[in-house]
């Protein structure tokens, strides 16, 4: 699939933005330099700035007709007529609306999320959009940060592979709309790593653990040709990203040399001021043009005070200049200039063709993780004759839209109890009970779902979060089910009658008792349009899971932040650890596990799969070579499945010390019963490096460990050598 690269500098469209440039007025400049909200600012004031040239670009403003009709002010009204840049939410589908972006990135599979991405980017571009604020790129390892569902989890080379996927998707070539559109890599930077996972809140960190861990992921973006990036709402060892050199300047154009503009995030620029930076919004304005942000999303800070600042010599023309030549260059390669209208009869001949509905529901089905099948209850067999389908989200048409659904419609969707009357046999008896609400004390239904399920062969509790419990600001400090639906669980189970958990949500929940009693648990997540198809088609095994999860799933609350790439300390847990006052002294709690209840990379199939035979085929290799690990593969159950093996290493001993897994390659196996692959691993000793002493990168020569397996906490076992010199 081809896909445009915005971060290549286009000679004739140098010369076009120069040719612009020097047209301009300060106050046209500004313009180019902001971002507004025709909601926030009314539509009158809205109309006029666009016509005086003041506004560069809208943003939140949807449909074709409406999106022309402010484009014309722009680009037929304003003196210059430089076109607007039209930039939307469109975060996991626009109108088709895929799984959360946590929940693909279960899936693993970089080709399928280009495709959803593209998808996206079909629909949103022929209704007018042309900027789209995603790829959500954010390290996350806290899922009390509500957050956590617009990310690919825990592990930057995941992160980095999936970010690459979704900005290829986005910024697919020959869009049927004959237009481009432009991703945004965010939020930069390490705004997953919020103290406590509470949203928005404070940052610090080691650079070293920025760099190693938090920016891989914009950096893959950027090579995969992001043609912008938005800076986020924390601050990162005490400066706001929004106004931080060091993040917008010193990595972003010095290190890395990306030509695109840097867009704050939603009013970032006036919050400067209740962070204790700035004083006063002119204040804030000043620090971040010289930090080197280019657009102001709606806080109007550059409109008001950038003409002045620069006329009172407080910010130099020539920050000015740069900013605009970005904006105008994005524009120019956006071919906005040249084709700055929709066709408005475009949009519904795109929006939700069958083709999209089906990649919805492939991968809502790719991206289900089945956490648990003990004795084989699932898939549901001849011999279920009445189902009892109960809980608050069995029947919804909304939660699983997910966080950022936007436009996308409850009647476009497919609830669980849809799914199971589109397949089930009519011979099999459906009944449906509610049970409780999703949220709040009220009991309504538990006796009436207790007596379905004692009626039934099988009860399918459908439970979890509603969308509104995850995405910005939502973040928990009690990862449980919410509401009465734990009592609706346990009151379920006591009935005797097997239990099979379908559970949907934002993030990894803390379900230690549901993990002890259920013996059968599907993590669906708010799985889009096809969220209640996909269920029923893996619960009565027309579709075999195949989903790892890409964070882990912690036991309890207290034991966050727990991830598999996590450091030894000189007293690790396992081992024998220092005795003193004669007791071994080690890294673990008193009352409760080091290891996650589900770790990184962890996921049931119906089949079963071996792993043998590993081999090292490069056991001693030099800094530039490649390392070649492989291992067989084998299905040994009774389907067809697909295995998604992992490649972890470990750096035995460092000038810095290393984590004691880290994910370093990944493989998709799809394989019959009974047949094995041998599945070769190529992975370029450079990316086993890390960032040293003095900050740069490198790789040490020394011994390594690496492991071949199913997730991080299994695996064959092997080693290497990076030999010096
Ligand atoms: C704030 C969010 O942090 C960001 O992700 C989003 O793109 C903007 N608002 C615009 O809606």
């Amino acid at each position: 699939m081809n896909a445009y690269n915005f971060n290549q500098i286009e000679p004739q469209i140098e010369q076009r933005v120069e040719r612009l440039l020097v047209q301009m007025t300060l106050e046209e400049k500004v313009g180019q330099m902001t971002q507004i909200s025709v909601d926030r600012l009314g539509r009158d004031e809205a109309e006029q700035r666009i016509r005086q040239g003041q506004v560069g670009s809208v943003l939140t403003f949807y449909g074709a007709a409406e999106i022309n009709r402010l484009q014309k002010m722009a680009a037929e009204e304003s003196r210059l007529g430089i076109p607007l840049i039209i930039g939307n939410d469109v975060i996991h589908g626009y109108r088709t609306i895929f799984p959360i972006p946590l929940a693909e990135s279960c899936t693993w599979d970089p080709a399928l999320l280009e495709a959803s991405a593209r998808i996206a980017a079909e629909e949103a571009s022929a209704d007018g959009t042309d900027w789209t604020f995603a790829p959500m790129v954010d390290i996350c390892r806290d899922p009390r940060w509500g957050r956590i569902a617009e990310g690919a989890g825990e592990d930057p080379f995941l992160g980095a592979a999936l970010a690459q996927a979704r900005v290829r998707g986005f910024q697919a070539a020959n869009l049927a709309s004959g237009r481009k559109l432009v991703a945004c890599a965010k939020h930069y930077a390490a705004y997953g790593a919020a103290e406590g996972g509470k949203d928005y809140n404070t940052v610090d960190m080691s650079e070293r653990r920025l760099r190693d861990v938090y920016l891989p992921p914009f950096k893959a973006a950027f090579e995969a040709g992001a043609g912008t990036v938005m800076s986020s709402f924390n601050e990162l060892n005490g400066v706001p990203s929004t106004a931080n050199p060091f993040l917008l300047r010193q990595v972003l154009r010095e290190e890395w040399g990306f030509v695109g503009p840097v867009l704050a995030d939603y009013n970032a620029l006036k919050e400067l001021i209740p962070h204790g930076l700035a004083a006063d919004l002119q204040e804030a304005a000043r620090l971040s043009a010289l930090a080197g942000l280019d657009m102001d999303m709606v806080a109007d800070g550059y409109h008001i005070h950038l003409a002045d600042l620069v006329r009172a010599g407080q910010v130099p023309e020539a920050v000015i200049d740069e900013a605009v030549r970005r904006v105008l260059r994005l524009k120019l390669m956006l071919g906005l200039f040249e084709r700055p209208f929709t066709d408005e009869t475009l949009a519904e001949t795109i929006i939700l063709k069958e083709e999209f509905r089906e990649k919805a529901l492939e991968v809502a089905q790719k991206s289900m993780v089945l956490l648990k099948n003990e004795g084989g209850l699932l898939p549901l067999g001849q011999n279920v004759r009445r189902i009892a389908l109960i809980g608050p989200l069995a029947d919804d048409h909304h939660e699983i839209l997910g966080c950022w659904y936007r436009i996308g419609r409850d009647e476009d969707t497919e609830s669980v109890l849809d799914g199971f009357r589109a397949v089930l046999p009519a011979s099999v008896q459906l009944t449906h009970v509610r049970g409780c609400d999703l949220v709040g004390a009220e009991t309504p239904d538990i006796e009436a779902a207790v007596a379905a399920a004692r009626a039934a062969d099988v009860a399918i509790l459908v439970l979890g979060e509603g969308e509104f419990m995850s995405g910005e600001a939502h973040s928990r400090a009690y990862l449980g089910l919410p509401g009465q639906q734990q009592a609706l669980l346990e009151a379920v189970y006591a009935s005797g009658t097997p239990v099979v958990a379908v559970l949907m949500s934002g993030r990894p929940l803390v379900i230690p008792w549901l993990a002890n009693h259920i013996p059968a648990i599907l993590q669906a997540w708010h799985g889009g349009i096809r969220t209640g198809r996909a269920v029923a088609d893996i619960l009565l095994g027309r579709a075999n899971p195949s989903g790892k999860l890409t964070a882990s799933w912690p036991r309890s609350e207290g034991q966050i932040p727990v991830y598999h790439a996590y450091k030894n300390t000189g007293r690790p847990a396992e081992g024998e650890g220092t005795i003193q006052f004669n007791k071994p002294h080690r890294a673990e709690y008193l009352d409760e596990l080091n290891t996650p209840l589900y770790p990184f990379g962890y996921g049931l199939s119906y089949t079963g799969f071996a792993y043998e035979d590993l081999r090292v085929e490069t056991p001693l290799v030099g800094a530039n070579d490649t390392l070649v690990v492989s291992a067989t593969v084998r299905n040994t159950g009774q389907r067809a499945g697909v295995e998604i093996a992992q490649l972890y290493v470990r750096d035995l001993v460092g000038s810095v010390t290393r984590p004691v897994k880290e994910l370093k390659g990944f493989r998709r196996v799809s394989l019959e019963p009974g047949r094995q692959q041998r599945v070769r691993f190529e992975v370029p000793v450079q990316a086993l490096g890390f960032w040293g002493l003095d900050m740069t990168y490198i790789v040490e020569p020394g011994k390594f460990k690496v492991w071949v397996g199913p997730n991080a906490a299994t695996g064959l076992e092997g080693e290497f050598e990076v030999k010096a010199g």
